[in-house]
C-alpha cells in the first residue's frame, strides 16, 4: 500500500490531471505527510487512504466549490517528524498552521514553491537551522508567516524585505482567526524565541507598513541601526533579550506611532535619547537590563506612559520631574515605575503622590536617602510597593495605612528606625510584608495578625525588635514564611498555627525567646511586677537618659515587689496543700493559759519547763510579761498576720516592747527537738536590717516566737494604706531596697534563705531603716521542705534546691532591670542562666554604685 502510494507520488506530476486524480493528490499528499509523522494521541485517525476525497477529515478544510484543500490548520496535535514535500500535492492550499507541535528539521525552502500559499505558522515547533532565503524571495502572495519560538538560527534572511505582501499579525497561537482577511492592515513580524543572530537586515527597513516586529530572545548582535526609524508603521518593536549594544539611535523618535518599546536585556550604553519624547503615543517603555548611563530624565514622566521600566541601568541623579504642575494629567497615566537597580540617590520626593494610578513602585537597590515619603498614604490604587535596598532611614509612616491596595510591601536592607505601625493593619490586601534588616524596634504590632490575606511572607529577621509575640498571630492561618529572626524578642513564642510548625531559622538569634522549637524551655510565669511609679502620669512610654536610673530603681523595687509575691504565692499554695493532707483539730490553748504562763514568775533567760504550759526560753533580758490578759493573743493587740500566723504586741517587765508571733503551723513541726534546734540557729543571727529573734515558747500544739518589735510598722503599710501611701520618698525607698538587699546577703552569707519575703515582712524602723523578718521559718517545717523540694524537681523550670529557687526570684530581678535596660538601649545584662545571676552581695555592691553618683537625682 505504502508502496503504491508512493509510485503514485512520484508518478503523478506527469499524468494527465482530471478532477479525480486531483482530489487524489490531495489524498495522497495527506496520507503521505501523516506516513512520515508519530501521531501519538492517534489525532489523525479519521484521515483514511480510501476515502475519495479528505475534505472531512480533522484539520482539513476544502474550497466548497472545488473540492480541493485549502487549509490544514494541525495546531496541538503533538505531532513530530519532519515537515515533507508531500504537502505540495495540495496545489490551492492557502493555509498551513503546524503550530505547537514537535516538528523537528529544518524549514524546507521547498515550501516557498506553493504558489497559493497565503499563511505559514510554523511557530512553537523544534524546527532548527537556517531559515532558508528562498522561503522570501517566492513569498509572491505569502501574507503571514510565524516561525516563533522555534529552534531557528543564523540571520533573518534579506529577501524578507521583498515580501511585500507580508500582513496580518503572525503572533496567533492555537487557531487562525477566521477573518484573517480582516487583518490586512495589520503586519506584523515575530521572530521571537529563536536563535537568530548577526546585524538586522538593512533589507528590513522597506517594511515600512509593519507595525509589529517583534525579535524577543535571538542572539542578534551589533548596533540597532538609524534606518530603524524608517519604519514608521511600527507600533510596537521588541528588541529585548539579544545582544544588541551601542546606542540606541535617536532616530527611535521618529517612530511617532510607537506605543510599546521594549529594548530590555541586551547591553545598549550612552543614555535614553531626548527624541523619545516626539513618540506621543508610548505608553509602554522598558529598557531595564542594559548598561545606559546618565541622569534619570526628568522627561520621561511628561510622556504620559503607562508603564516605565528603567530598572538594571546605572543612572544616577535625583528622581526629578519636570515642570510639575503643568502636565499633571501625564502623571496620572502611570501605572508601572521600576527604577530599580539603578544608582539613583537624593531622596523620594513626595510628589509620587500624583501618581495616581500606580499600581508597582519599585524603588529598590539604588542609593536613596531620607525617609519613606508619608505620601505614599496617598498611593490608593498600589498594589506593589518595593523600597527595598537603599539607605531610607526616619521610620515607617502611619499613613502607610492609606495605601489599601498594596500586596507587597517590601522595606528590607534600610537604616529604617521606630516602630512598626499599626495602621499597617489598614493595608488588608497585603500577602507579602518584608522588613528585614532595618533597625526597627519596639514590638511586633498586633495589627499584623489582622492581615487575614497575607499568606506568603512576614519577615521581619534583623532588626531590633522586643517584648513579646501577639498570641493573634497564630490566626495568621495561610502565613508559608513568618520570619522573625535575630531580633531582641523574648518570652514564649505562641502556640498554634504556623509556630507548630515554624523552622528554626525563622526564630534563631532571639536569645529570650522560649519554646519547645527552641529547645529552649519557659521559665514558670513570674507575676507581673507592680510598678511603683511616682511619675507614671506624666511620663508615657519614653524615658529621657536622665531617668535611666530612676527606672533602674523603679525596676528593682518593682522586683523586691515580684519576687515576694511570687515567694508568697508559691509559698501559699505549698502551705495549703499540706495543711489540707495534714488538717487535724486545732489544740491551740486559750489566752487564758497563756495569761496562766505570762504570771509566771519563773520566767527567765534561762530555760525553764513547765510540764503544764510548755517551755520558755528567751535568749536575752528578762521575759516578764507586764500586760494582762488582753496583751497576749489579744484581738486587740494584733499588729499584723503573715504566713506563718498571728503577730501580737506586747511589752516586757522592763520595758521593752516585744512582737509575739504565734505559729499556726504547728501540726507540722515535727519535734520539739527540730524546732529548739532551729530557733536557736536563727536567734544567733544578727544584723542592723534584720529583726532579731529574742526567744521562743513550745508545746506540741502552740508554738510562739519572741521578735523584736519595730515601731514603724511594715512597709507594705507604707505603700498601701492609709495617709502614708505614696509618702516614701525616692531617697527613702533606695535605702529600704539597699538595707533589704543587705539584710538578704547577710541571710545567704550565713546560708539561711528567707523563704517569705514581702512588703509586710519588711519592717522600719524610726530611723527609716529597714527590717527584715519572718526570715528562715520554713526550715521549721521538714515536711514542707521536702515539698518544695519534690515540686521543683519535677517542674524543672526553677532551680533544683531552694537556694536556686531564691535565686530564681534574682532573675526576676535582672529580667526586669534587663528590660528596662533594654527599653532604654543600654543592651542586655543576659542573666537567664543561674551562674550568670548576681548574687545578693553583688546586688549590694551593684544598689551602693547605682546610689553613689547620682544621689542628687532623687529627692
Ligand atoms: C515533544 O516531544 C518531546 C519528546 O520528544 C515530548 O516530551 C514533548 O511533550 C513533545 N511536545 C509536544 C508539544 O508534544
Ligand atoms: C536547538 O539547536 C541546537 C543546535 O543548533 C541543538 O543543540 C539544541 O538541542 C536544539 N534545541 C532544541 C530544543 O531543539
Ligand atoms: C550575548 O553575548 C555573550 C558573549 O558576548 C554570550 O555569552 C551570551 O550568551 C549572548 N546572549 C544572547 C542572548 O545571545
Ligand atoms: C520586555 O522584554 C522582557 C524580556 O523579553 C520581558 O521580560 C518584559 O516583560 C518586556 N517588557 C514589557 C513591558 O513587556
Ligand atoms: C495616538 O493614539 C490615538 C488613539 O490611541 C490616535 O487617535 C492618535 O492619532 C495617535 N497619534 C499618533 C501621532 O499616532
Ligand atoms: C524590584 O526590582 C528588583 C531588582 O530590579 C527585583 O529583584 C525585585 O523583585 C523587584 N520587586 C518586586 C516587588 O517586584
Ligand atoms: C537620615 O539620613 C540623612 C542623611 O543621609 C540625615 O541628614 C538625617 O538626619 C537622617 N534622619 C534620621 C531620622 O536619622
Ligand atoms: C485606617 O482605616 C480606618 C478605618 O477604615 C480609617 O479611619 C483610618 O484613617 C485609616 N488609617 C490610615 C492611616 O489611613
Ligand atoms: C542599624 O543597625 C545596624 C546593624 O544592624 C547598625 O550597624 C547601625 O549602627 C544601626 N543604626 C542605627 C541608627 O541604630
Ligand atoms: C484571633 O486570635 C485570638 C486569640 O489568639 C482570638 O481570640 C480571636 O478570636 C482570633 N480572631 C479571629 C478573627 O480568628
Ligand atoms: C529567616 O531569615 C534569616 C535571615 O534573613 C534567614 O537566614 C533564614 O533562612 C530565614 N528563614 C526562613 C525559613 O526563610
Amino acid at each position: 500500500m505504502l508502496l503504491n502510494l508512493l509510485i503514485s507520488l512520484f508518478l503523478a506530476p506527469i499524468l494527465v490531471q482530471s478532477t479525480d486524480q486531483a482530489l487524489n493528490d490531495d489524498v495522497l499528499g495527506l496520507i503521505v505527510f501523516k506516513a512520515g509523522l508519530s501521531d501519538p494521541e492517534s489525532k489523525l485517525n479519521s484521515w483514511n487512504e480510501d476515502d475519495d476525497v479528505p475534505c472531512n477529515w480533522v484539520g482539513v478544510k476544502c474550497d466548497p466549490r472545488t473540492n480541493r484543500v485549502s487549509e490544514l490548520v494541525l495546531n496541538g496535535f503533538s505531532l513530530s517528524g519532519h515537515i515533507g514535500k508531500s504537502l505540495l500535492r495540495l496545489q490551492f492550499l492557502r493555509i498551513l498552521s503546524l503550530s505547537k507541535n514537535n516538528f523537528t528539521g529544518s524549514i524546507n525552502p521547498i515550501l516557498a514553491q506553493f504558489q497559493s500559499l497565503r499563511v505559514i505558522d510554523l511557530s512553537e515547533n523544534g524546527l532548527s537551522g537556517l531559515i532558508p532565503d528562498e522561503i522570501f524571495r517566492q513569498c509572491r502572495f505569502l501574507r503571514v508567516i510565524s516561525l516563533a519560538r522555534n529552534n531557528l538560527s543564523g540571520p533573518i534572511p534579506d529577501s524578507l524585505s521583498s515580501c511585500s505582501t507580508l500582513e496580518g499579525s503572525n503572533k496567533f497561537t492555537g487557531q487562525i482567526p477566521e477573518d484573517i482577511g480582516g487583518c490586512l492592515l495589520l503586519k506584523s513580524l515575530d521572530f521571537s524565541d529563536n536563535s537568530l543572530s548577526g546585524l538586522l537586515p538593512e533589507s528590513m527597513q522597506k517594511l515600512s507598513l509593519c507595525n509589529s516586529l517583534s525579535l524577543r530572545r535571538n542572539s542578534f548582535t551589533g548596533e540597532v541601526p538609524d534606518w530603524v526609524g524608517n519604519m514608521r508603521g511600527l507600533e510596537s518593536l521588541d528588541l529585548s533579550a539579544n545582544n544588541f549594544s551601542g546606542p540606541i539611535p535617536n532616530s527611535i523618535g521618529d517612530l511617532e506611532l510607537l506605543k510599546e518599546l521594549n529594548l530590555s536585556t541586551n547591553k545598549f550604553t550612552g543614555s535614553l535619547p531626548k527624541s523619545l519624547t516626539s513618540c506621543i503615543n508610548l505608553s509602554a517603555l522598558d529598557v531595564s537590563k542594559n548598561s545606559l548611563i546618565g541622569n534619570l530624565p526628568p522627561w520621561i514622566f511628561n510622556l504620559g506612559l503607562q508603564s516605565v521600566s528603567l530598572s538594571g541601568n546605572r543612572l544616577t541623579g535625583r528622581m526629578e520631574y519636570d515642570s510639575l504642575s503643568s502636565k499633571a494629567t501625564s502623571y496620572r497615566s502611570l501605572k508601572i515605575l521600576d527604577l530599580s537597580s539603578n544608582s539613583l540617590s537624593g531622596e523620594i520626593p513626595s510628589v509620587i503622590r500624583r501618581f495616581s494610578s500606580l499600581q508597582l513602585l519599585n524603588l529598590s537597590r539604588n542609593s536613596l536617602i531620607g525617609s519613606v515619603p508619608i505620601t505614599i498614604g496617598e498611593l490608593k490604587t498600589t498594589q506593589v510597593l518595593d523600597l527595598s535596598f537603599n539607605q531610607l532611614n526616619g521610620s515607617i509612616p502611619s499613613e502607610i495605612g492609606g495605601a489599601v491596595s498594596l500586596h507587597e510591601l517590601r522595606l528590607e536592607t534600610n537604616f529604617i528606625t521606630g516602630t512598626i505601625p499599626s495602621e499597617i493593619e489598614n493595608c488588608s490586601s497585603l500577602t507579602s510584608l518584608i522588613l528585614s534588616k532595618n533597625n526597627l524596634t519596639g514590638l511586633v504590632p498586633v495589627a499584623i495578625s489582622n492581615l487575614f490575606l497575607i499568606s506568603k511572607i512576614v519577615d521581619l529577621s534583623f532588626n531590633d525588635l522586643s517584648g513579646t509575640l501577639p498570641k493573634e498571630l497564630t490566626n495568621l492561618s495561610h502565613l508559608l514564611i513568618f520570619n522573625i529572626s535575630h531580633n531582641h524578642l523574648h518570652g514564649e513564642l505562641p502556640v498554634g498555627g504556623f509556630f507548630n510548625n515554624i523552622p528554626l531559622s525563622s526564630v534563631s538569634g532571639n536569645p529570650s525567646l522560649c519554646g519547645s522549637i527552641l529547645n529552649h524551655s519557659c521559665p514558670a510565669v513570674h507575676p507581673k511586677p507592680i510598678v511603683l511609679n511616682p511619675n507614671s502620669s506624666s511620663n508615657g512610654g519614653s524615658l529621657s537618659p536622665k531617668l535611666h536610673r530612676k527606672r533602674i530603681v523603679l525596676s528593682i523595687i518593682s522586683a523586691l515587689v515580684a519576687i515576694s509575691a511570687a515567694v508568697f504565692i508559691v509559698l501559699g499554695v505549698v502551705i495549703v496543700t499540706v495543711l489540707n493532707f495534714h488538717a487535724r483539730p486545732s489544740t491551740s490553748p486559750s489566752a487564758a493559759a497563756l495569761f496562766t504562763m505570762s504570771r509566771d514568775d519563773d520566767l527567765s533567760h534561762s530555760p525553764t519547763i513547765d510540764s503544764n504550759y510548755g517551755k520558755l526560753v528567751m535568749f536575752s533580758g528578762e521575759a516578764g510579761f507586764v500586760a494582762g490578759t488582753h496583751a497576749l493573743l489579744n484581738k486587740d493587740c494584733e499588729l499584723g498576720r503573715g504566713g506563718f500566723g498571728a503577730v501580737y504586741q506586747t511589752v516586757l517587765q522592763d520595758g521593752r516592747p516585744m512582737a509575739i508571733k504565734k505559729l499556726n503551723i504547728s501540726s507540722l513541726i515535727k519535734s520539739q527537738e527540730v524546732f529548739e534546734k532551729e530557733i536557736k540557729k536563727l536567734g544567733k543571727i544578727k544584723h542592723p536590717n534584720l529583726v532579731a529573734i529574742e526567744g521562743y515558747y513550745w508545746t506540741p500544739s502552740l508554738q510562739l516566737l519572741f521578735n523584736e518589735f519595730v515601731s514603724g510598722g511594715s512597709l507594705y503599710k507604707h505603700l498601701h494604706e492609709g495617709q502614708s501611701e505614696n509618702c516614701l520618698t525616692w531617697q527613702q525607698r533606695f535605702n529600704l531596697i539597699l538595707g533589704t538587699a543587705k539584710a538578704l546577703s547577710h541571710l545567704h552569707q550565713v546560708n539561711t534563705i528567707h523563704y517569705n519575703i514581702k512588703s509586710t515582712n519588711v519592717l522600719i524602723d524610726n530611723s527609716g531603716e529597714p527590717k527584715l523578718g519572718d526570715f528562715g521559718l520554713a526550715r521549721l517545717l521538714p515536711m514542707l521542705d521536702r515539698y518544695i523540694f519534690k515540686q521543683q524537681d519535677s517542674e524543672r523550670t526553677w532551680g533544683k534546691r531552694p537556694v536556686e529557687y531564691m535565686e530564681d526570684d534574682v532573675v526576676v530581678l535582672s529580667d526586669v532591670v534587663r528590660g528596662a535596660l533594654e527599653e532604654g538601649r543600654c543592651g542586655g545584662m543576659g542573666r537567664w542562666v543561674p551562674s550568670n545571676r548576681p548574687d545578693m552581695g553583688e546586688v549590694v555592691k551593684i544598689l551602693e554604685l547605682i546610689q553613689c553618683p547620682s544621689e542628687g537625682e532623687w529627692a
